[in-house]
């Protein structure tokens, strides 16, 4: 018989834990419908006493996703748990999920706390949260490198205090494969409280040797029945658990494992593509599933195999991740219904103002590149439909450089329905279309990122460029797309530059609270 393993997401908590990745109330949003699309079985939609503006994204997505059972973490304090309650329980299906670590070296150094202590803390908060809440996990912090005697005191105590789910972290990412499958093996064998409460073990790997989704199969191949993880496998460090790797591994075979998820695979690749563009944080070409290489055949003898059969080569179909070949689907003839359709069938329903502005973009792309593929598509509609209410937008840009020739930029930007303009010269083109547009936003953030790369192939392609910006200790990130990479440079930037404006105008409209 199949057995059902649950899918517990946590991008929007341990992946937006990761440097440079952090996502506005709106975007956090837009993520968890797609992860109610994919039908995973639980999202841990943030650490609610964490900030004002975590609390707030918590309480939204349990108020509006439907579906998934809807978490926040809590450390084992009242103040946490009571925060956390406060913001799920708008959900159908609330959850607090209680950590406490049980690792020497976390006790002694990180809590000053004995194992009596954190064992007494651990049933006293459990029952705590149990007393508000009908579904409480539980995680003791640093299992992978926990004593193992201990571990089981622990989870039986918690059990007994009211846990249903008890989450065993491999914090640090220091377990193999076959010693954390054994770990799950004796907690099931040793823990007399998880069979006799039908109690659901789950895993959560870190990634800092790279066995993250190793580590998870192993757990559930030994007995576990809920896998932690995130899209694109980010998250703390080296990351989480990737989400796809683990849900297309169980998928494909299915054969060993004997085990399923309820995913809906169709919506993986969507998924992974809206938290690379919102978080900034770009999948490496040959990541596993959902990378730009995962199902493209380069040397001849592969691609004489797959056209003959395709299972020579390929273990999964780009269908089944919802992967739709880069063909060309719309030219400078289609109308706005072709395109409203073809957007429909690639999983995008925009506003009636998104999809105006969008479609005005692709007649524009249109008069000046021939092929347009899905991926043109996809930019056009990111810069659409994640797009924060927009302070400055660009009117014109010109530059000038070459051989002993001082680059030199004049930028014209629209603020307020009235045009700016400078003229700035820098190390580069870039550089000085970058310095007029900090003269001209008054803003001078520091550049942490500038990645370029070209949307399909050929001359024509477009340049897409994402920054990323600090300001303070928060990151904003901007995407561009053109067929003028210096015009693409400055998109990016200026949309970065907005949202920075945007959050600093929402925070002083919530008394700065965030
Ligand atoms: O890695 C970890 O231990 C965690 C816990 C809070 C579950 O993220
Ligand atoms: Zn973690």
């Amino acid at each position: 018989m199949t057995r059902k393993i649950k899918i517990f997401d946590t991008t929007l908590r341990d992946g937006e834990q990761c440097p440079g990745a952090s996502l506005n109330p709106e975007e956090k949003l837009e993520i968890a419908r797609q992860l109610a699309k994919l039908n995973v079985d639980a999202i841990e939609a943030g650490f609610a006493i964490a900030s004002p503006g975590d609390f707030e994204s918590v309480k939204q997505i349990a108020r509006q996703i439907k579906g998934p059972i809807i978490c926040s973490l809590a450390r084992a304090k009242k103040e946490d748990i009571l925060r956390a309650w406060e913001a799920v329980k708008h959900s159908d299906r609330p959850r607090i999920h209680v950590f406490l670590a049980t690792s020497p070296v976390h006790m002694e150094k990180k809590l000053r706390m004995t194992p009596d202590e954190v064992f007494k803390t651990a049933v006293e908060m459990v029952k705590y949260a149990k007393s508000l809440c009908p579904d409480i996990e539980f995680s003791p912090e640093d299992a992978g490198r926990s004593d193992h005697d201990f571990l089981y005191k622990v989870i039986g105590g918690v059990i007994d205090a009211g846990a249903s789910t008890i989450n065993v972290p491999d914090t640090v990412g220091y377990t193999t494969p076959w010693e954390f499958g054994q770990l799950i093996e004796n907690i099931i064998k040793n823990v007399p409280q998880v069979k006799k409460n039908d109690v659901t073990i789950s895993v959560h790997c870190h990634n800092d040797l790279g066995l993250a989704t190793a580590n998870s199969l192993a757990a559930v191949k030994a007995g576990a029945s809920q896998v932690e993880c995130t899209i694109n496998g980010i998250g703390e460090r080296a990351g989480n658990a990737s989400l796809e790797e683990v849900v297309m591994a169980l998928h494909t075979r299915h054969d060993f494992f004997g085990a399923n998820t309820e995913i809906n695979t169709t919506e993986i690749y969507k998924a992974s593509r809206m938290v690379s563009n919102l978080t900034g944080l770009l999948v490496q070409p040959n990541k596993a599933v959902v990378g730009a290489n995962a199902f493209a055949h380069e040397a001849g003898i592969h691609q004489a195999g797959v056209l003959r059969a395709r299972e020579t080569y390929e273990i999964m179909k780009p269908e089944d991740i919802g992967l739709t070949k880069n063909r060309l689907v719309l030219g400078k003839h289609s109308g706005r219904h072709a395109f409203a359709d073809k957007l429909k069938d690639m999983g995008y329903t925009l506003t009636e103002e998104n999809l105006e502005k969008a479609f005005e973009k692709f007649k524009d792309l249109a008069d000046r590149k021939k092929e347009i593929g899905d991926r043109d598509l996809e930019t056009i509609v990111s810069e659409e439909v994640y797009v924060v209410p927009e302070t400055y937008t660009i009117d014109s840009i010109e530059t000038s450089s070459g051989t002993n020739k001082k680059p030199v930029a004049t930028v014209k930007l629209i603020h307020k329905g009235k045009p700016i303009e400078i003229t700035e010269s820098g190390v580069g083109q870039v550089d000085s279309v970058y310095r007029a547009i900090e003269k001209l936003t008054k803003v001078k953030p520091q550049l942490v990122d500038y990645i370029i790369q070209a949307i399909t192939g050929g001359t024509d392609a477009q340049g897409e460029v994402t920054v990323r910006i600090k300001d303070g200790d928060k990151i904003y990130v901007g995407h561009g797309a053109s067929m003028d990479v210096i015009m693409a440079s400055a998109k990016a930037f200026l949309a970065a530059i907005n949202r920075l404006l945007y959050d600093r105008a929402s925070s002083i409209a919530k008394g700065g609270l965030d």
